[in-house]
Order: C-alpha cells, then sequence, then structure tokens
C-alpha cells in the first residue's frame, strides 16, 4: 500500500506522525490547504487542536479553496486557532467568530485566489497541507475529490506537508490540471467544450519541499441531501419551463452548458431534468457536483460534468467507486481557477443558477449578509458565473424565517450581484427575465410575481410613493429603502401588525 501510494522512492523517508509534520506550522504561520467542500486535510487540523489544548499559544492564517467541513474550519476556530481566513467558509462556530471580527475573514471571487497567491497579494505560501491520492513515480501530486487552489498552493509552497487519503486508487486519471500563465502573458484558456481536458492529470509538485507525509484513514464529511421541497421543485420547474420556451422559440441554443449553485434548489433542477423529456445531452460546467450528477449520468442524460470538487452523500460515495470506470468518462475535475474562468464561462455560454439571501425590486442580489451585517457563507463562485453566464438565474424562496422576512426587498441590504448581472429571478410564486425590461417595469414585475402575497401590498406602496415622490429611473425613498430590514430589526417581523 504504502508503495502503491508513495511511487517516488526519496519521499519514503518523508513519512511521519502529524504531530510530527505539523511542527513547522507555527504563531503567525501563513497555512494553505486543499479542500473545496471536499478534499482537505484532517489530520494536521487534529494535530494542530491537540497541540493548543497541551497549552500552546499560537495562531494561523488560513487559506482554503472554498469551505471545508467541521473537520477543519470547526475545530480550527472552536481552538481559537485561526487568525484570519479566506475565502468561502460555511462552518457555523467560525461564521460566528468571523462576525465578532475574532477572526478577520475576506470574501473574495473564486476564480480570483490562484492568480492573487501567485501575484504575492496574499503573502508567502509558508506550508501547504494537502490530501493526495499517491505521490507519482516523478514526484508529482494525484489529488482526491477536489482540486480548488491546491495546484498553485502546491507550486508557490515553500513546504509541503501531504496527507495521503484512502480513498480508491481508481480516481486517479479524473483530474485536469492546468495553470494559466498570469497577465500580461495569459494566453487563452484553451477549453471550447465541457468535456474537452487541457492539461495533465497530477499536480506538479518540488519534491524537495515535501516536509512531512502522514497516512490517514479519516473520510471527509458527507452532505445529507433531502429530497427537494415544494418550494424548491416549483422553482427548478420554472427554470426548466422557461428555459425549454426560450429554446423552442429559437431564442437560445439547446446545448448551452448548466451551472447550479449548492443548496436545495441546485439539486431540484438537476433532478428536474430526471423526469423531463426534453432535455438531453446535457453538460454540466459547474464548481460543486453532487449526488444528482450521479443519477444524471446513470440515466444517460449528461454528456459531460465539469467542476472542482465532487462532494457525495455517503450512498452515492458507494455507488461512485463501485462503478467509477464509467463515471470516470464523464467527470473531471478542475483548479477553480479554469472552473470559473470568466473566459471559459463566457466562451461555454453558460446557464448559472445561483442562490439570493435576498433580491430587490430592481434586481440587485445579496447572496451573503443577512441583514446587511452578518456573513453567512461568502460570495464563493456566484458572481463568477451570474457576471459571466450566458443567462444567469438568482433563485430564492420567497421568504424566510416563517415568513416573517420577505427575500423580496426595496433594496437589498448588501449588493453581491448588480442588476447588471442577474437576468431571470425566479421563487416559488413567479419568475421575471429582467433582459427585455426597463428597471420600472423590473419592479412592477418582481412585484407582482416573485414577491409573497403577504408583502406584495407593502411592496406595491412603497414603488408607488417612490415613482411619486422620487421619481427618476430607478425611484427609492431613501429614508424608507430600508424599511423593511429596520421593521424587521425592531419587531422581529418585515410584515406591518
Ligand atoms: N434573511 C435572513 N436569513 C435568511 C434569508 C434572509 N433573507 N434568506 C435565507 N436566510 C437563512 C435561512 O433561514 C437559513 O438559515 P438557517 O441556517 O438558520 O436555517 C440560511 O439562511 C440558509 O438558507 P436556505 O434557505 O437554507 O438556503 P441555502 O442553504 O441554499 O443557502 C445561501 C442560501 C444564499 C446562504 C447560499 O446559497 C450561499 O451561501 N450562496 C452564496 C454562495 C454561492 O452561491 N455559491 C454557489 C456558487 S457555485
Amino acid at each position: 500500500m504504502i508503495k502503491e501510494r508513495i511511487r517516488y522512492q526519496p519521499l519514503l523517508d518523508k513519512i511521519t506522525s502529524a504531530d510530527e509534520a505539523c511542527r513547522c506550522i507555527q504563531d503567525g504561520t501563513n497555512l494553505f490547504i486543499s479542500g473545496f467542500t471536499a478534499g482537505y486535510p484532517k489530520l494536521i487540523p487534529q494535530a494542530l487542536v491537540r497541540r493548543a489544548e497541551a497549552g500552546e499559544r499560537f495562531k494561523i492564517n488560513l487559506f482554503a479553496g472554498a469551505s471545508t467541513s467541521e473537520l477543519v474550519d470547526g475545530l480550527l476556530a472552536r481552538a481559537d486557532l485561526v487568525a484570519s481566513r479566506r475565502p468561502y467558509m460555511s462552518d457555523r462556530f467560525m461564521r460566528q467568530k468571523i462576525n465578532n471580527e475574532e477572526i478577520f475573514f475576506k470574501d473574495d471571487h473564486l476564480s480570483q485566489l490562484s492568480g492573487l497567491v501567485r501575484s504575492g497579494a496574499w503573502g508567502n505560501v509558508d506550508v501547504a497541507v494537502v490530501e493526495a491520492l499517491c505521490i507519482t513515480e516523478k514526484g508529482h501530486l494525484i489529488p482526491t475529490t477536489s482540486v480548488g487552489n491546491t495546484p498553485t498552493y502546491v507550486r508557490e509552497a515553500k513546504k509541503i506537508i501531504i496527507e495521503i487519503s484512502a480513498h480508491d486508487e481508481d480516481l486517479e486519471g479524473i483530474h485536469d490540471i492546468f495553470i494559466p500563465e498570469d497577465p500580461p502573458y495569459r494566453m487563452p484558456i484553451p477549453i471550447y467544450r465541457t468535456a474537452d481536458r487541457i492539461g495533465k492529470p497530477f499536480i506538479e509538485m518540488d519534491p524537495n519541499r515535501v516536509v512531512g507525509i502522514v497516512f490517514s484513514q479519516e473520510q471527509d464529511t458527507c452532505p445529507v441531501f433531502t429530497p427537494p421541497n415544494t418550494i424548491a421543485r416549483h422553482i427548478a420547474a420554472q427554470i426548466l419551463d422557461f428555459t425549454r420556451h426560450e429554446i423552442k422559440k429559437g431564442r437560445q441554443p439547446a446545448a448551452l452548458p448548466w451551472q447550479s449553485g449548492v443548496g436545495d434548489v441546485a439539486n431540484a433542477v438537476l433532478s428536474g431534468f430526471l423526469e423531463d423529456d426534453f432535455f438531453h445531452n446535457l453538460d454540466i460546467y459547474s464548481e460543486v457536483l453532487q449526488d444528482s450528477v450521479l443519477d444524471l449520468i446513470d440515466l444517460g442524460k449528461a454528456r459531460a460534468a465539469s467542476g472542482s470538487s465532487l462532494t457525495l452523500s455517503e450512498k452515492a460515495r458507494t455507488r461512485f467507486y463501485n462503478e467509477i470506470y464509467r463515471y470516470k468518462e464523464k467527470l473531471i475535475l478542475r483548479p477553480v481557477e479554469i472552473s470559473n474562468a470568466p473566459e471559459v464561462i463566457q466562451r461555454l455560454g453558460v446557464i448559472a443558477i445561483n442562490t439570493a439571501i435576498e433580491v430587490d425590486i430592481y434586481g440587485q442580489v445579496n447572496s451573503t449578509h443577512v441583514m446587511g451585517s452578518q456573513m453567512m457563507n461568502g460570495i464563493g463562485g456566484s458572481g463568477d458565473f451570474m457576471r459571466n453566464g450566458a443567462v444567469s438565474f438568482i433563485v430564492t424562496p420567497s421568504t424566510a424565517k416563517d415568513g416573517r422576512i420577505s427575500a423580496i426587498v426595496p433594496m437589498v441590504s448588501h449588493v453581491d450581484h448588480s442588476e447588471h448581472s442577474v437576468d431571470v429571478v425566479v421563487t416559488e410564486h413567479g419568475l421575471v427575465d429582467t433582459r427585455p425590461l426597463t428597471p420600472r417595469q423590473v419592479a412592477e414585475q418582481i412585484i407582482r410575481k416573485c414577491a409573497h402575497p403577504d408583502y406584495r401590498d407593502l411592496l406595491w406602496d412603497y414603488y408607488q410613493r417612490a415613482k411619486n415622490e422620487a421619481g427618476g429611473h430607478e425611484p427609492h425613498l431613501l429614508n424608507e429603502a430600508l424599511g423593511f430590514h429596520q421593521r424587521f430589526m425592531k419587531t422581529g417581523n418585515m410584515r406591518v401588525k
């Protein structure tokens, strides 16, 4: 097993324990880890926590691909070991610390991170800790179920710690690793179809920088996917109806690839394809691939699926490894700067579907900050896809917190995607294609079609008064635009009693 996983003989000397390997991580270390909802290291974070529990005082600056799980973000945040964290995370405990400014957090477009690291904008890459399937005969690295920013972290790191994971060896070959040149020397990224492979099946690594290799039996935490609820299914059905209609009318080509964010609605859309006779030969050009992609492959509906991570439930994971050869033909895992590359998303004409926290009557979107102030997870790749997609859908249930919050508001309390990046707004009540409409027409339609009936009159009243009192191209009453939010903060309900 050891020789199969470490095929480059000189590195056999580097096998050690996690406690030993993590000694090079000290107070102030910039620590760059693999991981993009899956494929994160597990033993080194535990070893760091053991050091903290033994009384050592130190804090690290933690950089990942995107979210990890409570096994990394949760664990390290609880042990008070994180001074700063970039980018996207989704751990509840870490979120709390970020909102209390006990952890410094900066939210970035995921496509841009690797380039920023190579430019030196994130400081030195002191140590990279990466989960790997194996090390090749030439000393290169085969990642596991995610790629994220790992190729750049490995290239830039002064020291590298590798966690060899017990994933099935047959995973080898699923990755397509390509690091573009940086401006001003960048050439086009040569992906012309979702299925194109443009790089190598391994991450190039200088083995001399490896300071420790540990063997891990630990597994990623598995997400639990529940069947989509009624709201998610309604939203998904409208997106499929709309797209079918656009294709039939000749306004949209039939073969555009799909991107779907994470969560209930995303899964519902992909599940919707399973029961649909119209959509065939689907290409998925997305960021995180989930269980539903395996279903599409099984039904012969997916031609290719490309992403930066494969995040499967326990059941789907077993299914995947049982028939990995069949799935591997269709699946490609790429660095996130390629899966989310604006250039490629634009060239392929990706249909993008992402979820909002709230949307305003003119189509501006808040995906990250609850009531304008509290960070939820981060923008993730939603900006990459929303801004560059051929058709960009923003979806949200029309209310949150048992109806006490309207997801359609006069003005969003924080902006992630402006009206110029948002093509179609969808809630369970309706869909508005904003593209042919003026801002005033958008407002009228979003209020009528997307808002929950409980909030329509309130929104309409605001809009009418804004039109009469303020006028202009996008009428707003500046002293009232955030009135829905203020009411909620005061009374716990956006409705008027
Ligand atoms: N005001 C206050 N809270 C709100 C809210 C609003 N308008 N809308 C949603 N929420 C809360 C929900 O109540 C829920 O809270 P809980 O965790 O306490 O139950 C939480 O936000 C998550 O909402 P949920 O309805 O379960 O949706 P989700 O899991 O799909 O998450 C986002 C929605 C927006 C937070 C999530 O999609 C996200 O982080 N998006 C940004 C990144 C992204 O799009 N990535 C994909 C790109 S490839």
